[in-house]
This record gives structure tokens, sequence and C-alpha cells, in this order.
């Protein structure tokens, strides 16, 4: 009886332990930089703050190692009350060390994840991107909308939007979505349901209009 006791708070605190680190072992790169706030300073790919450098093109340059430290210990590249100038820009803000909060296998993961970032593809980072993808950054679309995964969840996803509508449905969704939708009334679409609140963008010049509408139909 003793013996089964042992094994089975054995077996228990294994499991526990087990659990314990699964989180920050499958924590994936980009939950990491969100849940350890890089993305609030930093932008990987076309999310993210400017108070530091963008880290898209930093796996070009720089080792995986330079990175592992820069985020345990970043005094060791950057001097402390001096202000660090980074690709042409200055940063005054100090980047804080992460020696005591992130756990060693969850640094080695996010390091890996800016070291293979896609820069071939971060690099159409603005102002290269599709000059449609630009305006729906610039015009705020992204806060509501997502495209590949990125943005946000007010308003329906539109990666696949291309498929089901005609570009002058999409012209019309811009310029007058009341057109389709009757304000302030829930509406679903594709199993979602949403507040209809989209504004109406009257004043977006006829050309823009055109890049961001076809831009949308060119996704299917
Ligand atoms: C409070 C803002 C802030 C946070 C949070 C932050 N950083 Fe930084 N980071 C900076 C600044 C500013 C720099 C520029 C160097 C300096 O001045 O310290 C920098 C530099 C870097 C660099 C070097 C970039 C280059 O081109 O040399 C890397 C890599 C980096 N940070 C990764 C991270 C990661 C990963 C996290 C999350 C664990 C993170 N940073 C969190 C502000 C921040
Ligand atoms: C404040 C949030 C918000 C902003 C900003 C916004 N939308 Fe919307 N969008 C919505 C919501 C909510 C809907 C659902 C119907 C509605 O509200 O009209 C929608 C619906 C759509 C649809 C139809 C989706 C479908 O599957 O039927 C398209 C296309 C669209 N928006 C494009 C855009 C574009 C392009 C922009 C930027 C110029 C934009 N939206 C800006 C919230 C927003």
């Amino acid at each position: 009886m003793k013996r089964f006791i042992f094994i089975a708070a054995l077996c228990f605190a294994f499991t526990f332990f087990v659990s314990s680190n699964f989180a920050f072992a499958t924590a994936s790169g980009p939950k990491l930089f969100k849940e350890y706030y890089c993305i609030n300073c930093h932008t990987l790919g076309h999310e993210g703050g400017t108070v530091g450098p963008g880290l898209s093109n930093v796996g070009k340059t720089k080792s995986l190692s330079w990175i592992k430290d820069q985020i345990l210990n970043p005094a060791m590249h950057f001097i402390m009350g001096k202000k660090s100038e980074i690709n042409g820009k200055v940063y005054f803000i100090r980047m804080p060390g992460f020696k005591k909060t992130i756990p060693p296998a969850a640094v080695d993961r996010l390091a890996a994840y800016i070291k293979s970032f896609p820069f071939e593809r971060a690099n159409l980072a603005y102002p290269k991107l599709p000059a449609g993808l630009a305006l729906f950054r610039d015009d705020n679309c992204i806060a509501c909308h997502r495209i590949d995964g990125v943005g946000g969840k007010v308003g329906p996803n539109l990666s696949h939007i291309g498929k089901t509508k005609s570009l002058s449905w999409i012209e019309t969704q811009i310029v007058d979505p009341k057109v389709h939708f009757t304000y302030g009334v829930p509406v679903t679409v594709n199993g979602h349901t949403y507040l209809v609140i989209m504004p109406a963008f009257k004043d977006i010049s006829a050309s823009q209009l055109d890049t961001i509408a076809r831009y949308l139909k060119s996704l299917k």
C-alpha cells in the first residue's frame, strides 16, 4: 500500500512537472514575442511598436548567440546611460534585460524565432509592401480586420474575401457599408458574429480605393 501511494505521488509529481513546463516548452516564437512584451517595443514582420528598432532583419547580420545575449543582458551590447543608434535611428529608451523573467527554453525559442525570421518576406515591410496592403495598414483597416493572421478581430477575416465577393461589392463596402449591412445590428459572417460598425471611408481617393479593392479581390 505504502509503495502504491509512493508511486502514485511520483506519477502525480511527474505529471505536474511536465504540465507546468508544457506551456513554456510549446509556446511558439510569435506567442512568446507577445507574452514578454517584445511586441510593445519592436516590430517583427508587419506588427509591433516602434520604441525599439525593427527586428525583421536582425537575423541577417546577428548570430543566434548575439540575439540570446541581447534578450538576457542588453548591457552587453548597448551602453547604459547612452543613446544608441541603430540603422540611422536614435533610441533613448533602454531595453530591459530579461534574465530573471524568461526561462532559458523560452529565450532559445525566441532567439531562434527572430533569427529565422523570413526577412525576404519581412523586407517587403513597408513601403515595399504590395500597395494595397500598405493602404490596408495606413487606413487602419488592419485595426479591425485580419489578413493572414495579422490584424484585429472587430470585423471579419479578409484573407479569402476575393473568393466570394466581386470587385464592385468590395468597393461599395469600403465607401458605403450600409448598402450591405444595417448599422448597429449583429451580422454573422463565416460563422462569426460581428456588430455592424464599419465606418464609411467616404474621403478615400479614387485611386486608393481602386488599389485597396483590387488587392482584396486578389486574396483567394
Ligand atoms: C521597453 C521597450 C523594449 C522591450 C520590452 C524590448 N526591447 Fe528589445 N530593444 C529596445 C531598444 C530601445 C533597443 C535598442 C538598444 C537599446 O537602446 O537598448 C532594443 C534592441 C533589441 C535588439 C537588437 C536590435 C538590433 O538591431 O541591434 C534585439 C534583438 C531585441 N531588442 C530583442 C528583444 C526581445 C526578443 C524582446 C522581448 C523579450 C525585447 N527586445 C523587448 C527596446 C525594447
Ligand atoms: C472599426 C472597425 C473597422 C474598420 C476600421 C474597417 N472595418 Fe471593414 N468591417 C468591419 C465590420 C464590423 C464588418 C462587418 C459588416 C459591417 O460592419 O459593415 C466589416 C466588413 C468588411 C468587409 C466585408 C467582409 C465580408 O466577409 O463580408 C470588407 C471587404 C471590409 N470590411 C473591408 C474593410 C476595409 C478595406 C477597411 C479599410 C479601408 C475596413 N474594412 C475598415 C469593421 C471595420
